[in-house]
């Protein structure tokens, strides 16, 4: 099977940043002692190697509760802008309540959040003041924060979010599409369109509620907890509005969250098990993803067989124009597609909730840990059903004859899997496909059963949590003792250039 490789990337962020992002994990970069309590000012980044700024120290959060409210822009975009006469009105108008638990006493703390207008910052119900600087929105509490406590931090906002390039140039954060919106955040677009801890490794649940237009759908994450619109006159300026309350209870990474707002044909069915299925369709790209959808039911009974018990409580997918994004994406409990899939795409897509969205990595060097097995997983698929084996390729991938031309074949060597060369490269083949030829060289020295074991329990150990590679290395030996992984490791998983042996 050959298949084309994703973008090049353009842009190549340095790595100069690492040791002063190693020092940020400590947590606090200042003391001051406000009523005799030794407080600290919370990081700017939890020390992320290839993402300095993501996330902050010094607080976990547990729980967002999101508030969206969406006007279209309506504006004729034909005609000449002037925004002298003041700002446009929002597209989007917010409240987002952050429940999190202090991990030291602060003093302040940062959000992470990009664009749009703050209009006022509580926390625990007082006013409290804020600074902005590029994405870090620094909180300063009226009274220092206890180790330990839980505060609630309730930011009002509004404006239209904004369009995020990501370091490999796609696009991400706020994405206006014909007929609506819709946020996509691998790596770092959650940001633009909430205030919050935007890395990772801080995953918690979710309420997320959206009010639209009367006619308009929003479709989120979770499971659809209501669905109700007001009467004429009832809504805000007196349009009518719908509003859409999802709720996700199992943990979830910010760059797993969605919201995709247009007109959608909705189907509602469950799985032979009971887990339901919510999947929206543009109309548009109905008839094109009719029959590979209706397989989706099936794909996800042969991963619960092949990887174990799903971890979340609802599936489905979301599927709008294609060129609406640059890529698929692994959002929780549904998938977003670009366009109508294949079966190999809902397949690794799907594959992702148990490793990305469930097992999530630590940080973004950790990324072959989604990639890898959700490449592979294509390949387990292909294989059960009369497709080229794993094995086979494996080999086309070894012989450099897997893709459509020499350059995407040389680029599957280009950096080892667990150690991407900069983070504009962080979806190149070598996470990908050599992270996947990595899993299938631990698969020909375990055999079948003790793989199979292997990935089940791999996903049942760090079941709604995080992990590194390191976690991964050390876990397969525990599972096959006696066997030796040294040359994997060394050669496969860190070693530079083409492994000397397939
Ligand atoms: N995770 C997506 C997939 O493979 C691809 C992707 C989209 C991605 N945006 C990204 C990977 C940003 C890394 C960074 O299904
Ligand atoms: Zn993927």
């Amino acid at each position: 099977m050959s298949r084309s490789a994703r973008l090049v990337p353009t842009v190549t962020p340095s790595l100069l940043n690492l040791t002063l992002a190693v020092a940020l994990t400590l947590g606090l970069t200042a003391c001051s002692s406000p009523g005799g309590v030794h407080a600290a000012s919370g990081s700017a980044g939890v020390g992320d190697p290839y993402f300095p700024k993501s996330g902050n120290g010094g607080y976990d959060v547990t729980h967002y509760d999101l508030n969206l409210a969406y006007t279209p822009d309506t504006t004729d975009s034909s005609e000449a802008s002037d925004t002298s006469d003041g700002p446009d009105t929002p597209t989007l108008t917010a409240t987002a309540t952050i429940t999190a638990r202090a991990t030291t006493a602060l003093s302040t703390f940062d959000l992470d959040f990009q664009g749009m207008k703050v209009n006022s910052l509580m926390v625990d119900g007082k006013k409290a003041s804020w600074t902005r600087s590029g994405q870090e929105l620094k909180v300063r509490p009226s009274s220092a924060l206890r180790k330990g406590g839980t505060f609630r931090t309730t930011v009002r906002y509004s404006g239209t979010p904004e369009t995020i390039t990501d370091p490999d140039g796609s696009d991400e954060g706020w994405l206006p599409t014909a007929d609506g919106a819709l946020a996509l955040g691998e790596p770092t677009g959650s940001m633009a369109w909430f205030p919050g801890n935007d890395h990772p490794s801080d995953k918690a649940t979710y309420d997320i509620t959206i009010t639209v237009p009367k006619g308009l759908q929003a479709v989120s994450n979770g499971e659809l907890r209501s669905e109700t619109t007001t009467g004429a006159g009832e809504g805000a300026k007196g349009v009518p509005t719908t509003t859409y309350r999802w709720h996700v209870p199992q943990p979830m990474a910010t760059y797993l969250a969605t919201v995709a707002i247009g007109h959608y044909d909705i189907t509602r069915t469950t799985t032979r098990n009971g887990l339901p299925v919510y999947v929206a369709v543009d109309p548009q790209e109905a008839e094109a993803s009719r029959k590979v959808l209706a397989g989706l039911p099936e794909i996800m009974e042969w991963e619960e067989y092949n990887f174990g018990p799903y971890p979340f409580s609802s599936t489905g997918a979301i599927v709008d124009r294609d060129g609406d994004a640059g890529y698929a994406l692994e959002t929780q409990n549904r998938p977003f597609f670009p366009g109508a899939p294949d079966t190999a795409t809902l397949v690794h897509e799907l594959a992702h909730q148990w490793y990305g969205d469930s097992v999530t990595p630590k940080t973004w060097r950790d990324m072959w840990l989604n990639e890898g097995f959700a490449t592979y997983a294509e390949w387990l698929w292909a294989e059960d059903h009369g497709g080229d084996t794993a094995q086979q390729t494996f080999d086309a991938l070894y012989r450099g004859t897997y893709f459509d031309d020499k350059a995407d074949d040389d680029a599957v060597w280009a950096f080892p899997p667990a150690m991407p060369s900069s983070a504009a490269h962080i979806s190149d083949s070598p996470v990908y496909e050599r992270g996947a030829m990595v899993l299938h060289k631990i698969r020909r020295t375990v055999g079948d059963a003790r793989f199979y074991d292997i990935v089940q329990g791999w996903a049942a150990a760090h079941r709604h949590g995080n992990a590194d590679t390191a976690d991964f290395t050390a876990y397969v030996e525990k599972m096959a003792p006696g066997k030796d992984f040294g040359g994997i490791w060394k050669d496969w998983l860190y070693g530079k250039g083409k492994p000397a042996r397939p």
